[in-house]
């Protein structure tokens, strides 16, 4: 399959043709992948089974992996779902458009594929010019995993898109770099204390001031816990070559560094500006500030796909602190890392 390039104007985006030429292969049920505020996303038709099911082939995507619905307005949502808590409203409200999937009762109307069997579908409005022109211009709700072939790190530019997934999707509308950087927040209002099932864009403390409790599913902190959200029981974000995370002081993650080195290990590092400042190494990428995780969570997935297999036998990479978009930026960081080196 010869897979499209569009490089279309934001600002003329209400009659840009490129927009209108991928509405058309999303309507025919083809896949597209498109920006949104956090990844890219690889999206089909999310009430057409046949569409959806060629985003499964395109990814190598377990089939038990449910998909998140991309909406254009609330009425989509209403259009999917029966029983919506009033909780859901007041959170659409707070946080739409934006990095919020907003786990609802599905009503049967999304394609079976895309709640991979389960009662509920998992629903959000992104914030980006692009994503909500083409929910428009194609005009049904779009079913949209990250861009990513499944296991690899999430696609925060259209090259990275372009790296997995050429000649196996109609096509890519570029957009530039995303903003967030990681995922949305998956947030479960079902019961009657919403649940965080997977931690991302938009923090538990910024739920925490629309709602009276929310709390992290157990299951996130590992252990055997299985967990509500089917996607985290699997590999993902996964680097070229291994990637190892140290939890310790800027001394241990030193030491650590020496010895393999010492030992002929070809390294390379992923590290705060703070921390790569120290290191003299030339084999360091380095991702923003420690104190503003909003910076590092933007180049995270970019920072795990530059280290090839050719050049490095193994990543080291910081840890970080899990407050505020932290708990998105560590989880990302320990489902990518096959080994963690502990300060005793
Ligand atoms: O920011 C994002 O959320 C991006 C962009 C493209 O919107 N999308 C994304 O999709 O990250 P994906 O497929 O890579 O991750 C979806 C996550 C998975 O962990 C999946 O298991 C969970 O959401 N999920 C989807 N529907 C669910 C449901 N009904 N119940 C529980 N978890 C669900
Ligand atoms: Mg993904």
């Amino acid at each position: 399959m010869n897979t499209k390039l569009w490089n279309p104007s934001t600002l003329t985006i209400e009659n840009e043709p490129s927009i209108e030429e991928a509405a058309q292969l999303l309507r025919d049920r083809q896949v597209v992948a498109f920006p949104t505020e956090t990844v890219y996303g690889l999206g089909a038709d999310a009430t057409n089974e046949e569409a959806v099911q060629r985003i499964f082939e395109a990814k190598g995507r377990p089939a038990d992996n449910p998909l998140i619905v991309h909406v254009a307005d609330v009425g989509q949502v209403e259009e999917l779902t029966e029983d919506i808590p009033p909780v859901a409203y007041q959170l659409m409200e707070t946080f739409w458009p934006g990095p919020l999937t907003l786990i609802l009762k599905s009503n049967g109307q999304a394609a079976k594929n895309v709640t991979a069997g389960l009662s509920t579908v998992g629903i959000r409005m992104p914030d980006h010019p692009l994503a909500l022109a083409l929910l428009k211009q194609s005009g049904v709700p779009l079913a949209a995993p990250s861009a990513n072939r499944s296991g690899r790190p999430s696609p925060t530019e259209a090259s990275h898109v372009y790296q997995d997934l050429n000649g196996r999707i109609a096509g890519i509308l570029d957009g530039g770099p995303t903003g967030v950087g990681v995922e949305s927040t998956v947030l479960d209002v079902s019961s009657s204390v919403p649940v965080i099932l997977r931690p991302g864009g938009i923090t538990k403390e910024d739920i925490e001031k629309v709602v009276p409790e929310v709390v992290f599913d157990p299951a996130l902190k590992g252990g055997k816990d299985k967990p509500k959200s089917p996607g985290m029981k699997y590999t993902h974000y996964a680097p070229e070559s291994p990637l190892w995370l140290v939890y310790g002081d800027d001394e241990y993650f030193k030491q650590q560094l020496n010895q393999l080195i010492e030992k002929g290990e070809r390294v390379g590092v992923i590290a705060s500006k703070e921390l790569a400042g120290q290191l003299q190494f030339d084999r360091v990428i380095e991702c923003g500030s420690r104190e503003r995780l909003e910076e590092i969570a933007v180049k995270l997935y970019s920072a795990l796909r530059e280290f090839k297999k050719s050049d490095v036998d193994v990543i080291l990479c910081e840890s970080f602190h899990s407050h505020g978009v932290g708990a998105a930026v560590m989880n990302r960081l320990e489902k990518a890392a096959v080994r963690t080196l502990k300060q005793q």
